[in-house]
């Protein structure tokens, strides 16, 4: 799972936060399973609630139907947690899956948007994230120009 940053270093850290419990949680035995959901879940009580917080505090436009995927998320982890403690891993297990498929979505189009109202009310620009490049980004095509420096030295 590609870590997702948007910018503004509060949501930047929780969202760190929640990949890394995704990640356990994948890897997690049958044994395990219940206990890191009720993380994950504990993780996305108090990750959304921060979240609401800010937009209600700021009249942020489009809360409504951000708060309400938050809503309907947490219901689905409180029923998930409810049928792992019966034994149904399975249904633990896809729902690991269903959130690790989910939150890319969730924090392109509605996160983003938040990231971005907070920064510009905090410093009064869009946030601006610098991802390195990655060995394989690395330009080792040797068919194209060399760069030309066009500045002199004095
Ligand atoms: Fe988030
Ligand atoms: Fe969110």
């Amino acid at each position: 799972m590609k870590s997702i940053l948007l910018g503004y270093a509060p949501i930047d850290v929780v969202h760190a936060e929640f990949e890394e419990l995704l990640r356990s949680a994948k890897e997690s035995e049958e044994s395990q399973l219940l206990g890191t959901l009720r993380k994950v879940h504990k993780h996305l009580v108090e990750h959304f609630a921060q979240e609401d917080k800010w937009m209600q505090e700021t009249d942020f436009p489009a809360a409504g139907c951000h708060m309400d995927e938050h809503s309907r998320v947490l219901a689905s982890a409180v029923q998930v947690v409810e049928q792992v403690q019966l034994g149904r891993f399975d249904i633990g297990f896809g729902f690991v899956d269903a959130l690790v498929n989910w939150f890319p979505g969730h924090a392109d189009y509605l996160d983003s948007a938040l990231a971005v109202w907070m920064c510009k009310r905090r410093f009064g620009a869009r946030p601006v994230v610098v991802h390195p490049r990655t060995p394989s980004e690395t330009r080792q095509d040797s068919s194209l120009p060399a760069p030309v420096c066009t500045g002199q030295i004095a």
